[in-house]
């Protein structure tokens, strides 16, 4: 019998503060086809989301959404990848027991000789402590933000805060990842 496609709908209700942190030379892949749906994880991203191999192939990416995450962050994704360009962020990812694990993560597209979107692909490491710390403030107030005025208020909040820091999105991301952030 053919399996239902699990989504975010199917993810743990019981989130838990059961953090997993990656170890320093981990990279978690995975590629999905042009919607999101998960076509390739390799063994630690199978690991850590908790799922068997046959429960997250197939599955949408959502499966893992952490409801932490402010949805501009997933906005952004989406604008940036669908035009053939490179993300870069942190993302909290939800495990099947309802634990959490940060990353760092980098997310492009597949093209054939064309140019036409194959799929995607997202490699993704460890985050630092420091950065984390920063992102989660950041996030908060993000979602915050959309509780009172949906994603457009979110918009307007993380623009002020990039220009208040006088730095634009690649760049904050880029300088939390290193260090050179403060
Ligand atoms: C290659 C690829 C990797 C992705 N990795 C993640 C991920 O690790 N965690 C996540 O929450 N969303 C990830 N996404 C984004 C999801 O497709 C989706 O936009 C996000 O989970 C929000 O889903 P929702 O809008 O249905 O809530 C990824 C998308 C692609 C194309």
């Amino acid at each position: 019998m053919k399996h239902k496609k699990l989504t975010k709908n199917d993810a743990p209700k019981n989130i838990t503060d059961n953090e997993k942190v990656l170890s320093e030379n981990d990279f978690i892949v995975s590629k999905t086809d042009p919607k999101g749906v998960i076509t390739y994880g390799n063994r630690i991203f199978i690991d850590i989301s908790g799922y068997k191999k046959n429960e997250i192939i197939g599955a949408n990416h959502n499966l893992i959404r952490h409801p932490f995450m402010p949805k501009i962050a997933f906005k952004m994704v989406w604008e940036l990848i669908s035009q053939k360009k490179e993300f870069f962020g942190f993302v909290k990812n939800l495990s099947k027991d309802g634990g959490f694990y940060w990353v760092f993560a980098y997310i492009t597209a597949d093209l054939d000789a064309k140019g036409n979107i194959l799929g995607y692909t997202s490699v993704r490491r460890k985050a630092p402590t420091h950065a984390i710390e920063e992102i989660i403030s950041l996030y908060k107030l993000l979602n915050d933000a959309e509780n009172r005025g949906g994603i457009n208020a979110s918009q307007i909040l993380l623009n002020e805060y990039l220009n208040d820091n006088k730095t634009t999105y690649e760049k904050f991301v880029h300088q939390l990842q290193t260090g050179a952030f403060a």
